[in-house]
């Protein structure tokens, strides 16, 4: 007998195209874990409600949950062996949120440091009751297929903070200490928890225009890249620069294959030693390798015509399932048996 694989489940909402921040925090691990764990990949499309509510905004969403899939699927998440689930998909998802709200309080989410920073950048007053029960929703999404790992860039990391909190209340409450309903579920943060921005910025984002995206094409990538920010105070190519904290060389790191080469350039600057252009040349030509075979994948997938659909269909039919077997554990523990076998 074979045992069951332990689940992840981790996920984007479609608010746009994905960038390099998103694949050194999640992608890459999704790719690497994909046989080792059971893979549930999810698109939050009713989180999007949460800053984005005007009507020509929301007409967006249906282009971008095809691009959140295709981003996925184009780094090398294989549809046959994992699951992708819309949210709006799987009804049972918003029960499971309005029995977790009570497991929660207001101050609790009040504290969340996300929803301070959203209230700040989208300059929020009050937040809605929907922006403030955001970490609740996303608890629903998480426990609905019971998930073990929660692979997430470190912004992420308050939320699933919030989902332990509440698993941990809910079993307190219905089950016996050796037999929780709901696991603990673990964030899992990436190698490079928060990817610097090409401005110097703290973090690469979409809404900032800071970040290259996995779908730019090899032009665009070498004009972002020129623009980068690097040492300010390093006006000539022969005045020693700083390698720490460089956001051109934390993207060498990152994205760099050829090791010897990213050596021999911090080597140069740090002594001054070779120019700026150089630097940032051969870090282009660098994430235009990392790239190429995501553009051939993506390229590949958009010839097919149905397939986001068929993907998401197939995910959400078996989180449909999976939903309905915790719901009814769920139930069974809290003893609202009522109309229910
Ligand atoms: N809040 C996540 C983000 O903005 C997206 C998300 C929604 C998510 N539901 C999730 C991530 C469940 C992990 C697990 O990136």
């Amino acid at each position: 007998m074979t045992t069951a694989r332990p689940r992840i489940l981790t996920g984007d909402r479609p608010t746009g195209k994905m960038h390099l921040g998103h694949y050194v925090g999640t992608l890459k691990n999704r790719v690497r874990l994909q046989d080792e764990y059971e893979c549930f990949f999810f698109v939050a499309d009713l989180h999007t409600l949460t800053t984005r509510l005007e009507r020509d905004k929301l007409g967006e969403t249906t282009q971008n949950i095809r691009d959140v899939v295709l981003d996925n699927l184009s780094v090398g998440i294989d549809p046959q062996r994992s699951h992708y689930i819309l949210q709006s998909l799987v009804p049972q998802i918003s029960e499971l949120t309005v029995i977790f709200s009570n497991l929660v309080t207001v101050p609790r989410l009040q504290r969340v440091p996300n929803l301070k920073d959203v209230m700040r950048d989208l300059e929020i007053e009050q937040p809605s009751m929907g922006l403030l029960s955001y970490p609740v929703l996303q608890a629903a999404d998480i426990l609905h297929v019971r998930a073990n790992l929660v692979p997430v860039g470190k912004d992420q990391e308050s939320h699933i903070e919030v989902t332990r909190e509440i698993a941990r209340r809910f079993n307190n409450l219905y089950a016996d200490e050796d037999n929780p309903v709901l696991p603990e579920p673990e964030a899992l943060i990436g190698d490079v928890p928060t990817l610097v921005g090409l401005d110097g910025q703290a973090k690469a984002s979409k809404s900032l225009g800071n970040a290259i995206f996995l779908a730019d094409d090899p032009k665009t990538v070498e004009e972002k890249v020129r623009g980068m920010y690097t040492d300010p105070n390093r006006i000539r190519a022969d005045i020693p620069g700083r390698v720490e904290g460089n956001p051109v060389f934390i993207y060498h790191d990152a994205f760099n294959d050829d090791v010897a080469e990213v050596n021999d350039l911090k080597e140069r600057y740090q002594h001054g030693k070779v120019g700026d252009v150089e630097v940032k040349r051969k870090l282009a030509a660098a994430i235009n390798r990392f790239l190429e075979p995501i553009r051939t994948r993506r390229a590949e997938l958009a010839t097919q015509p149905r397939l986001v659909e068929d993907v998401l269909a197939a995910g959400s039919e078996r989180a449909r399932t999976e939903a309905a077997e915790t719901l009814y554990r769920i139930r069974h523990a809290m003893g609202l048996t009522w109309g229910i076998t």
